[in-house]
């Protein structure tokens, strides 16, 4: 069997696990308003336990009003009892076991961008960085005593609803967390300067809920392995903190790192390597006899890889499992090839209040909705584009019972995404085009390449539906001087179709200019970013870990940024720019475009007024990303 170890069961002090594959918790904001459970929580829970995976471990679950998201269910009054036993009992139907993971959410909420009035962020310590647009609260002795029952009661009614197991959230910059941190906790009382007295508050919590709870219900506690940030905790204080930890009663420790607020470590996005936090876990193993849970960025042949080395005992799945729940029968059953591949984009993290989406997985908090209804009709259907838009949308009406053909005019399907995966670090993105490719092929799709799809033909062929998925074509800048030779689109250097002499200057600072400076400065030539605002302002908005895992690369390689600055004209040897009130000539023998998009949807209007049904989807709608049109794809598919 090829995923051997991972099919193994394991132990977590007296409770065993099916396999070693676990589903750490995340923040997801799908209760109602009063933080009650809904149905569509439910389901996504239950569709992960179904899939196979050993374990579920909910979004954190606060265990104090101080420290509660809206939209999120809180472990804080008895009241929530029987929301939290909901899931758990649909969860066990599945066949997983339940974890909740207990929080106080600190500062965390300055990651959540999102802090409820009247509340105060509750800190170990102020130091001077602090943000002061919040209003913050330096908690003290008694309010620690408090906040320890608060976790020893939020234990009990985890207990009584039904859960296998409880994790102490002591990671990402939460309350528990923060105190464990040199970094912000500059106390010099018994809670804050030694390691002992910093790992204090945490321990006395381990220890206080397995008086409540009994010293067999098992307490993983969730910790950094590293906060990854000058002055905070490094992995070898984070051992240390790791074996008090597991003296005071932890059945497990389960591995993160980095405080949310500044460093993306702890959801590391496509940039990352895969398994970047797997050498820390490695080193926490050492230093414990209870198991260690690993997490960031995992495929399942690197699981099956760590847990055969014995460097760690389960392995956490997170972004993955929200790509493909099925992800574990998937593996079990031979079927590697048949999961939908998370791609690390991180577009689930772009959400506040409202629950987050999927780039690969449409359905992701929509489970009632897959599979959809087969079709009352069977109807002809003309898609034109086979860029995602059209692939996607061809497949879920083939899936209703449609009869479809994808025309697309150049030799491949793909599109944008093709370019899209030739940016740094994006080569597992080609998972996503190979996946549809798949999925056309098994539902035998008729595709017809090199077709230029025209309104006459559709007029001709008289197709039941048409489906436009014409996508976008990059824009140029109408300064004097844009029509020269060496003026050319970022799109067409990513696809290697251009070549870039000399000096090079990328006019435009989102998400695809960043990319193409990267890729350039890689292979070692000069190049700058000339942009009209700031870097990633403007477009489409870039999730927050992502974006500042490109500009931290971005000045790992010393790329000059021209911000707030507008091209005034392009010179044979230098584009003119005007920053501050003055002009400057920036040099440059190859000027690069990447200021946006424009969307093609000539033929909607042609089709005006004949008739024929019709309906767009993707960026011709309006430039857009990969996980807005999946989105948009699924809800045109159920349409028609
Ligand atoms: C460099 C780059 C990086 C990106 N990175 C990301 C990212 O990290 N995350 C993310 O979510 N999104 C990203 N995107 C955006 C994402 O790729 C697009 O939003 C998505 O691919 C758009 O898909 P689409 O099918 O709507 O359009 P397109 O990909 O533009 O496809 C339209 C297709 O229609 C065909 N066509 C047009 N007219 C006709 C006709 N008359 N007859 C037949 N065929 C026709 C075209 O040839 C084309 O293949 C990136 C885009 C680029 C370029
Ligand atoms: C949308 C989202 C929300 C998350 N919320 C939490 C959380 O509440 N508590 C936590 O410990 N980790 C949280 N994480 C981190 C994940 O549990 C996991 O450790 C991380 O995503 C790395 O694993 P992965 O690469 O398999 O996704 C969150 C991650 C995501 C993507």
């Amino acid at each position: 069997m090829r995923f051997r170890r991972l099919f193994e069961p394991g132990t977590i002090g007296r409770l065993t696990l099916k396999n070693r594959l676990i589903m750490p918790a995340m923040g997801v904001s799908l209760a109602d308003a009063h933080g009650g459970v809904t149905n569509r929580e439910i389901d996504y829970y239950a569709a992960r336990a179904n899939g196979g995976v050993a374990m579920v471990t909910p979004h954190y679950a606060s265990v104090s009003v101080d420290s509660s998201l809206p939209y999120t269910m809180v472990i804080s009054d008895d009241g929530q009892v029987k929301n939290w036993k909901a899931l758990a009992d649909a969860v066990h139907a599945g066949g997983a076991r339940f974890s909740i993971q207990l929080m106080h959410i600190g500062m965390i909420f300055l990651y959540s961008g999102h802090v409820p009035k009247g509340v105060t962020i509750k800190v170990p310590s102020m130091t001077q960085w602090l943000k002061r647009t919040y209003q913050y609260h330096v908690v003290t002795e008694a309010e620690i005593e408090r906040y320890i029952g608060d976790f020893a009661q939020a234990a009990r009614r985890a207990k009584e609803a039904g859960a296998d197991a409880v994790e102490l959230h002591a990671c990402h910059g939460c309350l528990v967390s923060t105190f464990m941190s040199p970094l912000t906790n500059k106390r010099t009382d018994q809670y804050g300067g030694s390691v002992e007295n910093r790992v204090r508050f945490a321990r006395r919590i381990v220890e206080s809920m397995k008086e409540v709870v009994g010293k067999d219900f098992p307490i993983i506690v969730r910790m950094n392995a590293s906060d990854d940030i000058e002055g905070g905790v490094s992995i070898d204080e984070a051992m240390e903190q790791a074996a008090i930890l597991e003296r005071a009663g932890a059945d497990a420790i389960s591995v993160s790192s980095g405080m949310e607020f500044w460093t993306p470590l702890g959801i590391p996005a496509y940039p990352f390597p895969e398994g970047a936090m797997i050498p820390l876990a490695e080193k926490i193993k050492q230093a414990v006899k209870v198991p260690v849970i690993g997490a960031g960025k995992i495929t399942p042949e690197l699981a099956e890889k760590v847990l055969e080395e014995g460097k760690v005992d389960f392995v956490a799945m997170g972004r993955p499992l929200l790509a493909d729940p099925e992800l574990p029968n998937k593996l079990r059953e031979g079927r590697r090839e048949d999961v939908r591949n998370c791609l690390y984009c991180n577009n689930c993290l772009r959400h506040d209040t409202q629950a987050p989406s999927c780039t690969v997985n449409p359905f992701l908090f929509r489970e009632s909705r897959y599979p959809m209804a087969p079709a009352a009709r069977p109807k002809r259907v003309m898609v034109v584009g086979g860029g995602l838009a059209g692939m996607e949308t061809a497949i879920y009406l083939a899936e209703r019972g449609h009869r479809v053909t994808i025309y697309e005019k150049t030799g491949q399907l793909g599109g944008q995404w093709i370019t899209a995966c030739a940016s740094p670090g994006k080569d597992s993105y080609r998972h996503l085009t190979e996946y549809l490719d798949k999925a056309i092929k098994r539902l035998k799709i008729p595709v017809k390449l090199n077709h230029n799809v025209t309104r006459e033909e559709i007029l001709k062929a008289a197709p039941d539906t048409v489906i436009l998925a014409t996508g976008a074509v990059p824009v140029g800048l109408k300064v004097p001087g844009a029509d020269k030779k060496h003026v050319v689109q970022g799109h067409d250097v990513l696809a290697g179709k251009v070549e870039v002499k000399g000096t090079s200057a990328v006019v435009g600072g989102r998400f695809i200019g960043m990319e193409v400076a990267v890729k350039l400065a890689e292979e070692g030539k000069p190049v700058c970013i000339i942009t009209r605002n700031g870097l990633g302002e403007d477009g489409v908005k870039l999730e927050k870990f992502t974006f500042q895992s490109i500009a931290n690369r971005l000045i790992e390689l010393r790329v000059p940024l021209y911000l707030h600055a507008t091209v005034v004209e392009i010179a044979d040897k230098s584009v003119i720019i005007l920053m501050n009130g003055e002009i400057y000539p920036v040099p440059a023998d190859t000027v690069i475009f990447s200021v946006g998009m424009r969307s093609v949807a000539d033929l909607a209007a042609e089709l005006e007024g004949t008739g024929i049904e019709f309906h767009l989807v993707g960026d011709c709608v309006k430039p857009r990303d990969a996980c807005e049109v999946h989105t948009q794809a699924a809800k045109i598919a159920a349409l028609v």
